[in-house]
């Protein structure tokens, strides 16, 4: 089968609800069985009992690097094996002037956004060497390309996604390991609620197909970056952005 999955383990962060979820159900369609990491582990378990087939939710805060690496060994004991990592858990922080965002906002937004990707990577890279096999695939935004404003910490954020993205794919490019980012521009989840309707406006104004994406439409792209079909592309973003991107 196309795009198939059959006998992976893959891991969705922030797999709990919108963007995530999506994914989470997209890839065990393919024949994965998904970890559900989410600091949310009620929402998770709920997830991973609605997908089944084996299945499983696992607590973690991404912003600890404790946690994620309790997370992945207790991953590599159930499973043996991790094909694949969607880091997909992030925060929008908020939507304010910059002299308005105290050191702590833009301190929790990095937290999550960055370092949380940075500790996931690090904790499954040694294990996808030694299998010689790994598809990662982090969840950037739009925003870290294009920047909007008023939401300093979060364009920052995720263009460090991207530079991460880019520098780890050629990193480990000859172990047979991809990583790459998805751009999407606005998609109707509970993130949007940590921003002004005035900032979603201004957002989903810029997209020319003229409306925002559904979190299935990012699980499509993910789906394939997360194959084996994805065998010659790495350090690279894929926009997912109803034609906003520019470059
Ligand atoms: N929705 C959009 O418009 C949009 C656009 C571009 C990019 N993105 C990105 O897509 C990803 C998913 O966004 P979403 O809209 O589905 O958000 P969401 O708020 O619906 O879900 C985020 C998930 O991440 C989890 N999470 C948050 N902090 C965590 C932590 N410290 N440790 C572990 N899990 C944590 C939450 O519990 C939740 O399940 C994010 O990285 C976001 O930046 C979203």
């Amino acid at each position: 089968m196309f795009l198939e999955l059959t006998g992976q383990t893959a891991i969705v962060t922030g797999g709990a609800t919108g963007i995530g979820e999506a994914i989470c159900r997209r890839l065990a369609a393919a024949g994965a069985t998904i970890v559900v990491a989410d600091i949310n582990l009620p929402g998770a378990e709920d997830i991973a009992q609605s997908i089944g087939g084996g299945s499983f939710a696992e607590y973690v805060d991404i912003t600890s690097s404790a946690s994620v690496h309790h997370c992945v060994e207790d991953i590599v004991r159930r499973r043996g094996q991790i094909d694949i990592l969607v880091n997909n858990a992030g925060i929008a922080g908020k939507a304010a002037p910059i002299e308005q965002q105290t050191d702590e906002d833009f301190a929790r937004v990095m937290a999550v956004n960055v370092h949380g990707v940075f500790y996931f990577c690090r904790a499954v890279i040694p294990h996808m060497k030694s299998r010689k096999y790994g598809r990662i695939v982090n969840i950037a935004s739009i925003a870290g390309k294009e920047g909007n404003p008023n939401m300093i910490a979060y364009s920052a954020s995720k263009a460090a996604v991207l530079g991460l993205t880019k520098s780890l794919g050629k990193e480990v490019a000859t172990e047979g390991i991809c990583v790459n980012a998805v751009t999407p521009a606005v998609v109707r989840t509970r993130i949007l609620d940590q921003l002004t309707p005035a900032q979603v406006e201004y957002m989903t104004e810029k997209i020319p197909m003229r409306r925002t994406g559904q979190p299935e439409e990012i699980a499509a792209i993910v789906h394939f970056l997360a194959s084996r079909d994805c065998s010659f592309v790495t350090a690279q973003a894929y926009d997912a952005s109803g034609g906003r991107a520019t470059y």
